[in-house]
């Protein structure tokens, strides 16, 4: 007998069934509230509602814990790679070997870009933000690739992910390119994913570009971090455009766009700004302080989490990966000292305690991302490439889940009730 919730509104007692996951928070199936009750639930930023069932990713805030389909992120980044990691996403388990060359054999030959798409580039500024250029050139796919965009047939949404999660690095890699002024470079078809992207991104056609093995396994480790997150701001986004039967790229043009914010993706960019901004450890203290002052709208990015009331298990990783990154390409940037003293500072803040704010996924990766030579305006670019395998994994789940119904919530109303229009002259 599964347990219920019950409910007393004046004049009516209502019940609810609890339903149970595999793991995790039980929830209150309220579907029925509005019609029994005519009441509905209030939720602004959904901090108590799971607006879905999912089987990708499990997040355990209070203990740390990141699981995609079950496999602790450390562990996957650790030994894992991105093409597996996605290709885990996607499929639900671990592929063996002839399943993963295969899949890294399919998206290897869809990361060109149609190449009417190279013009599209032109129509921009060169100093476009790359999330500007990002969100356009997303969405304009679905002017192109008409042959997936049927959303009932499951080999097109197929076809579509693997488009996706494929040309994602071509066109950060060509947002890159037209903001510096040099020449796009085509994919090489020899390289791995993530080696591919950096040689289209720093690579010239007037030289041979050598992939860094150690900068390449970071950035690859880099790109498992980011590669999905339960149901974040930006998934849900995507989740609720697919919900009306967008096709994909539409939907993760309104991922991309959602990401951008500050409060979300957009974080890694301004927690490295924040720093260089801080500049030298005997700053700190005056931030902490601006951080903690209620009349002060600054934040300390990178900090923080709807859901990690612990230390986010991607900032650990993340912060080792600054070491072996600085080791490699002998930096000895002060933003990561900068980073580290704050860190250990806001830690052992009792605001910082009492509010359980910790380091996130953004607070290190500009600091690798910059050491090895993206500008911070791409930063966020680079959270997109990353976590187009999640929103397009989180995509498919919704459409093949038999309870997916088009997303519309309600509202509490405190507008003005009816009242009768006055003609301007009696105004
Ligand atoms: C990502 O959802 C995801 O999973 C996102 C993500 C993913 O992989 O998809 O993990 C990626 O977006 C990481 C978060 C990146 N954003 C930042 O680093 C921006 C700085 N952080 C915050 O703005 C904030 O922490 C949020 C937006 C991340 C979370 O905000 P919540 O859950 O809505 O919490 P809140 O704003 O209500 O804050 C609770 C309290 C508040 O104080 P009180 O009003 O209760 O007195 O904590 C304070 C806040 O003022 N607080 C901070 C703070 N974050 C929260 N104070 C100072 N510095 C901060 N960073």
């Amino acid at each position: 007998m599964s347990d219920t919730a019950k409910l007393q509104v004046p004049g009516k007692d209502v019940e609810y069934p609890i339903l149970s996951g595999s793991v995790g928070p039980d929830v209150i199936d309220i579907r029925k509230l509005y019609g029994q009750t005519g009441k509905f639930t209030y939720d602004p930023g959904f901090t108590s509602t799971a607006s879905c069932e999912s089987g990708l990713t499990y997040i355990d805030g209070d203990e740390g814990i990141l699981l995609h389909r079950g496999y602790p992120i450390g562990q996957l980044a650790e030994h894992s790679s991105f093409m597996e990691v996605s290709y885990l996403l996607l499929n639900g388990e671990l592929p063996n070997q002839e399943e993963l060359t295969a899949f890294e054999n399919t998206i290897t030959r869809h990361t060109m870009l149609h190449e009417q798409l190279a013009t599209f580039y032109r129509g921009f500024r060169r100093d476009a933000h790359p999330m500007a250029v990002m969100c356009g050139v997303a969405g304009a796919l679905s002017a192109f690739y008409h042959d997936s965009t049927d959303i009932t047939d499951p080999k097109q949404r197929m076809i579509a992910s693997h488009r996706l999660i494929a040309k994602m690095p071509t066109i950060a890699a060509m947002a890159y390119k037209y903001s510096v002024g040099q020449p796009f470079l085509y994919p090489d078809n020899k390289l791995s994913y993530t080696g591919n992207f950096l040689r289209m991104t720093f690579g010239v056609p007037a030289e041979e570009y050598e992939v860094n093995p150690v900068i390449e396994k970071a950035m690859d480790r880099i790109f498992i971090l980011h590669a999905d997150h339960e149901q974040n701001a930006s998934t849900s986004t995507v989740r609720l455009a697919g919900s009306s039967g967008a096709n994909p790229f539409a939907c993760i043009a309104a991922g991309i766009a959602c990401l951008w914010g500050p409060a979300h993706g957009g974080a890694n960019e301004a927690a490295l700004n924040m720093l260089r901004e801080i500049g030298r450890p005997e700053r700190i203290p005056e931030y902490i302080a601006r951080a903690k002052d209620k009349n002060d709208p600054f934040r300390l990015m990178g900090f923080g989490h709807r859901v990690y009331k612990n230390y986010d298990p991607r900032a650990t990783v993340m912060q080792k990966t600054v070491r072996e990154v600085f080791d490699a390409l002998k930096v000895n940037d002060p933003v990561f000292e900068v980073a580290l003293q704050l860190e250990e500072m806001a830690l052992n803040d009792p605001y910082f305690i009492e509010k359980k704010l910790f380091p996130n996924v953004d607070f290190y990766s500009g600091v690798i991302l910059s050491a090895i030579g993206f500008p911070t305006t791409m930063f966020t670019a680079l959270f997109a490439l990353a976590r187009t395998v999640g929103w397009v994994a989180q995509w498919n789940e919704m459409i093949s889940d038999p309870e997916q119904k088009i997303g519309r919530p309600r509202q509490l109303y405190t507008g003005p009730v009816q009242r009768d229009y006055v003609p301007v002259g009696q105004r």
